[in-house]
């Protein structure tokens, strides 16, 4: 078989991003897609190159994953993580996750050394400390004064907490879903997905968003391509976005032309004022996409034909 050409992309995350977090968020996808292309180009594998990529934005502090984690109604942390081989379609996920440093390294723990997908609470902190997995309080100053920030809001009647819709209509601006992602294919034509949240600010304790849902929020596939998402878990768990993403290029469209078309979707059959999505992806021949509804998202791409990777907080915006 020829060698395939590797490429990763990431993303840290879809919503609204402040300047004075602009700089920070660009400089943290850059080092993660470079870290994350270096397993690629030695001949690692697209499994172990997503997780990487994704465990440098856990311990960024930038961004919404890992150490910087948004807090739940309760203030406190609930981090959850997922990653899916596409060579096997092997997957694991972690989540109501507390003190864990790299949720993403428990998700590829569960992946590989147990016969489940998904892992929570107690059961995730125990498989953490058999596996000696590293922690880390994931508290940021600037998350606990966001918090702040949005339970003054909370607290003046301003939004209602159990209605999701009721909550964010009248304030999107304080909900930012910097949920962090990465995809790729490696030299031997594997594809793998990983994805990082610390969820939804606010959320209530229990809380399960997409990231940690095969098929929502993470799919992998070598039939097809990879995908992570990142913006309201709820609507990518209706939607079952990254795998519909995915069956896109299984039906012959590129990378690009599929996140596309997934973002469409959320447009016209999520028609909640706060819809907030973005999505990126790789297909099997390596051509890539990303494209989101929201007015930012923070990603970047590496290929061997380019020597830094290319950042931006904007992709192809779909309205
Ligand atoms: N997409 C992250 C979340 O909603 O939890």
């Amino acid at each position: 078989m020829t060698e395939k050409k590797p490429v990763i992309v990431v993303h840290g995350g879809a919503g609204t991003w402040q300047p004075e977090r602009s700089q920070p968020g660009l400089e943290g996808v850059k080092r993660a897609a470079k870290t994350g292309f270096e397993i690629l180009r030695k001949g690692g594998s697209a499994v172990d190159s997503v997780m990487e990529a994704v465990a440098v934005m856990e311990d960024d502090g930038a961004f919404n994953a890992g150490y910087g984690s948004t807090l739940n109604i309760e203030k406190q942390v609930e981090m959850e993580a997922s990653i899916m081989n596409g060579k096997t379609l092997q997957a694991g996920a972690a989540s109501l996750l507390k003190d864990i440093k790299n949720p993403v390294r428990l998700a590829k723990i569960v992946m590989e050394k147990t016969d489940h997908i998904l892992v929570v609470g107690e059961g995730a902190e125990k498989l953490a400390k058999i596996f000696n997995l590293e922690r880390r309080s994931p508290m940021t100053e600037l998350r606990l004064k966001y918090h702040e920030q949005q339970k003054k809001i909370l607290l003046e009647g301003k939004f209602e907490l159990p209605k999701l819709y009721n909550l964010v209509k009248n304030h999107p601006e304080f909900f930012e879903l910097e949920t962090v992602g990465a995809v790729a294919l490696d030299k031997d034509g594997n594809v793998a997905a990983a994805t990082s949240t610390g969820g939804f600010p606010l959320k209530l304790p229990g809380r399960i968003g997409d990231s940690p849902l095969i098929g929502c929020g993470t799919y992998a596939d070598n039939q097809a391509g990879a995908c992570s998402a990142t913006g309201v878990g709820e609507i990518a768990i209706r939607l079952v976005l990254a795998k519909t993403v995915c069956n896109f290029i299984e039906d012959g469209k590129t990378a690009q032309e599929a996140v596309e078309s997934a973002i469409s979707l959320v447009n016209k059959r999520i028609t909640a004022t706060y819809n907030s999505m973005g999505l990126i992806a790789v297909d099997a021949h390596g051509r890539i996409g990303a494209a989101h509804n929201s007015p930012n998202m923070c990603w970047a791409y590496l290929t061997p034909e380019i020597k830094e990777p290319v950042a931006s907080l904007t992709a192809k915006i779909v309205k």
